[in-house]
């Protein structure tokens, strides 16, 4: 080719991309005007606008990684927020809808410049954005604007279980039951063993898990998930959290606190999955009204039969809650350590090993002085946990708020 030719073919080839460019303008010009005239908040007159939002969208989701919207396109998806699912700590949820048919929980944080809440934002966003398991919420996407913080989730069709286990009008059978707490095992057993880095979720309790059309379970609301390098096996926190009745003793405590602490918590929804009641209800007789104590004190004198007969569990499936209990009880045992791992727990519910007999997880309530390395006291001193603490704690400061890794995962994230 002759220098002329080449001239000439990169010249055409300028020509082509400024008309492309010019092209691209005019219908971007188009859209934006149309939008203008039509007002900011009507579902039709964005549908154009969507289906390019749409577009990247479906690319991220191929990429696994969580997208960021804005409070527009999450107006538009969910109708101007009319939809509204329900309420808890941290943000309203609502449902929304995608061009493309798919269908979302929306949920809003409270607030815009709580230190709480940004710090929730960035742990959902960076942890469940880049998890994906059977049994845990997907987390699509996320908005981070001024004036409005939100995580987008896949909609969960049934709901979260506590309105199957506490409302008379919504029932599960015990088959059902028994499957969504091996599929929640099999959930935060993942978050536990199986992630790059150890999720502790903080948070287990029936709000949190959430069934599909199928009543699949999900775990949901990495809320108050932090990232725990796994080198770091304690984190210690000065403030409490989680929520009364799951918590493990521990939480409340300046002692460390491990994935353990999600055992115990787990624990106490297999009491709830057993006797589809809250574990404390006043209504019940004053022997009955701890379930757990009650379950125990049947289970130490061999009563079980009375237990799931009491609970309405049929014949054919004694055998099975009867592995629910030792499971639950072994979940909840006062010392962290005496507390199994989740694959194990799993493995337990299914009946693939052999469940060792539980020792009194309530010994400590009965003022029979607890074992010798259980975190007796707050202030105690000069004791094993101490020196244990002082090799193998992180404080909260230094563990998730600034080290190197952490900042960096979530500058990442961030920046998405
Ligand atoms: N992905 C989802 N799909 C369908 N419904 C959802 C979804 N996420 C949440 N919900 C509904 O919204 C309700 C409120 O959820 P939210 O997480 O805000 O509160 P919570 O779980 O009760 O408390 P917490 O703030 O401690 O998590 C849930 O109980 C559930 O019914
Ligand atoms: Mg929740």
């Amino acid at each position: 080719m002759s220098s002329t030719d080449k001239q000439g073919a990169l010249a055409a080839t300028i020509v082509a991309g400024l008309g492309l460019v010019f092209v691209m303008i005019v219908i971007l010009l188009a859209v934006c005007q149309k939008r203008f005239r039509t007002g900011s908040g009507t579902v039709s007159s964005d549908t154009r606008f969507m289906t390019l939002t749409m577009d990247k969208f479906l690319n991220d989701m191929e990429r696994e990684k969580p997208i960021r919207f804005t409070s527009q396109q999450l107006r538009i998806a969910t109708d101007n927020f009319t939809n509204l699912l329900g309420s808890g700590g941290f943000g309203s949820v609502y449902k929304g809808i995608f061009s493309n048919g798919t269908l979302v929980a929306v949920k809003i944080l409270y607030g815009n410049s709580d230190k709480r809440i940004d710090e929730q934002f960035m742990a959902e966003v960076s942890t469940i954005g880049r998890v994906h398991h059977l049994n845990l919420v997907r987390l699509f996407g996320f908005c981070f604007e001024e004036n409005l913080r939100a995580l987008v989730y896949e909609y969960m069709g049934n709901g979260s279980l506590d309105m199957y286990l506490f409302h008379e009008n919504k029932k599960l059978g015990f088959e059902n039951l028994y499957e969504i707490a091996v599929g929640t095992a099999r959930g935060i057993a993942y978050l536990h063993e199986e992630c790059q880095q150890r999720i502790i979720h903080y948070d287990i309790k029936p709000g949190n898990i959430l069934l599909d059309a199928k009543f699949l379970p999900k775990v949901a609301d990495f809320g108050l998930a932090k990232l725990c390098n796994r080198e770091n096996t304690h984190v210690t926190m000065t403030g409490g959290r989680g929520t009364p009745g799951y918590a493990a003793p521990e939480m409340w405590m300046p002692y460390p606190i491990t994935h353990k602490c999600d055992i115990y918590s787990f624990g106490m929804l297999l009491f709830e999955i057993l006797g589809r009641r809250r574990n404390l209800d006043m209504r019940f007789a004053e022997s009955q009204e701890w379930f757990p104590m009650w379950v125990w004190k049947n289970f130490e004198s061999g009563e079980l039969g009375e237990l799931t007969i009491l609970c309405g569990i049929e014949a054919k499936y004694r055998e099975t809650a009867e592995r629910m209990v030792k499971v639950a009880l072994l979940c909840v045992q006062y010392r962290p350590d005496s507390r199994p791992l989740m694959s194990e727990v799993v493995k337990m519910l299914e009946g693939a090993v052999e469940i060792p007999t539980p020792l009194n997880p309530f010994q400590h309530m009965l003022g029979v002085t607890p074992c010798p390395s259980a975190p007796s006291h707050p202030l105690q001193t000069g004791s094993s946990l101490d020196s244990e603490l002082s090799t193998q704690t992180v404080t909260r400061s230094t563990s998730i708020g600034a080290t190197p890794l952490m900042r960096k995962y979530e500058i990442e994230i961030a920046s998405i």
